[in-house]
């Protein structure tokens, strides 16, 4: 039989909606954070197949999720397009920035980033290996834009400003950066589904910072670009677009870059969704991540009125963003309760 997510990617209405969540294997998780320990820092655990895949599968094995998603981070690709990536304690990711076209230039060529990712290919065999034969495997990397907005500034930003700066007073170099990102990311997510990724998404996370022409230009066509590629090579490929806080951008976003499904995030709600944007097609979201901290009846409250606003079409059910570490692992347990059994 069919898994549930991929029928659901297919446009098929179930009667209980699969359900995974963004950032599953993560801190709030203490099985995470002693195989995180065993590592040593981020980095070296991204680059780790072994325990890349471990941590994959630990809450597959704790809540029985309908996916997996591939344990890395959406700044591998800058790094291995030669920036220089580090995560300093407490405050986030640091890179070397780029600011002209010069530094757009000394990036590496694309086809030199495997040199850098191939661990997160074996990461992907060991998982297609190692998963249970409901589960599907989620690939990913992050959306041009949101990729360049932290090659851009060196790190994560309020507002995105130095990446609209670039943009708005060197459209060249910028576009250039966009283009190398495109070119590396179609190569880095083809890779991962010849290892065995079954689905791919895609993380613009900074998308709601793009206005008007601009949400266009670098939200919808590099999302369009690299889908339009992925399914030229692996035809029937499923792809999970989430353009954040993209607003009215969410209406028609389906459609204008061949995604099969928009995930929604939760600064707009269900209902408003399901009119707008699962009108197009399968969505995935969105209940608004704090329930995972503060549990009680407003979570089953939340969790029951995703499920219903989205129960007439296609849907999976996650989180609007990823879960934060001060969650209790308990809440997810009860959020996954209310969604399959709708737990009294
Ligand atoms: O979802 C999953 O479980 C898969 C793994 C995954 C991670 N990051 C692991 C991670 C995925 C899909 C991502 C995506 C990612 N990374 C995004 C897009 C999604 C989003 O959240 O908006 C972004 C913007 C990043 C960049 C990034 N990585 C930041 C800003 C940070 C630091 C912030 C933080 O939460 O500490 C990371 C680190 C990171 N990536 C962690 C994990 C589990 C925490 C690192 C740790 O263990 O210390």
């Amino acid at each position: 039989m069919t898994k549930t997510i991929l029928r659901a990617l297919n446009g098929e209405v179930l009667p209980t909606p699969p359900i995974w969540m963004m950032r599953q294997a993560g801190r709030y998780l203490p099985e995470y954070r002693a195989t995180r320990a065993q590592a040593g820092d981020f980095l070296s655990l991204c680059y780790n197949p072994e325990l890349a895949a471990e941590v994959t599968l630990q809450p597959i094995r704790r809540y029985g999720f309908d996916a997996a998603i591939l344990f890395a981070d959406i700044l591998l690709l800058p790094q291995a397009l030669g920036a220089d990536l580090w995560f300093s304690t407490g405050e986030g990711p640091r890179l070397s920035t780029i600011t002209d076209m010069a530094g757009v230039q000394a990036l590496k060529p694309v086809g030199a980033i495997h040199d850098t990712l191939s661990p997160i290919y074996e990461t992907v065999r060991i998982l297609a290996r190692e998963l249970p034969g409901e589960t599907t495997l989620i690939g990913f990397a992050g959306a041009p834009w949101t990729v360049a907005t932290y090659m851009v500034a060196g790190r994560g930003t309020p507002d995105q400003a130095p990446a609209h700066l670039l943009k708005d007073t060197d459209r060249p170099a910028f576009q250039a950066l966009i283009d190398r990102i495109t070119e590396g990311t179609i190569e880095y997510l083809s890779m991962q589904v010849q290892a065995g990724a079954e689905v791919i998404k895609l993380f613009d996370s900074w998308a709601g910072s793009l206005k008007g022409q601009d949400f266009t230009d670098f939200a919808v066509k590099p999302a369009a670009t690299i889908i339009a590629a992925l399914k030229a090579r692996h035809p029937g490929l499923p792809i999970i677009a989430f353009p954040r806080e993209g607003g009215e951008g969410y209406i028609g976003f389906a459609r204008a870059t061949g995604a099969d499904c928009v995930a929604i995030d939760n600064s707009v709600t269900p209902e408003w969704a399901a009119e707008h944007v699962q009108v197009t097609g399968c969505v995935q979201g969105n209940l608004a991540p704090h329930h995972m901290v503060e549990g009680g009846p407003a979570l089953d409250d939340a969790a029951r009125r995703v499920v219903k606003a989205f129960g007439k079409g296609p849907h999976i059910f996650n989180l609007g963003h990823g879960i934060t570490p001060e969650a209790n692992p308990d809440n997810v347990q009860r959020m996954i309760d209310v969604v399959r059994e709708g737990a009294a």
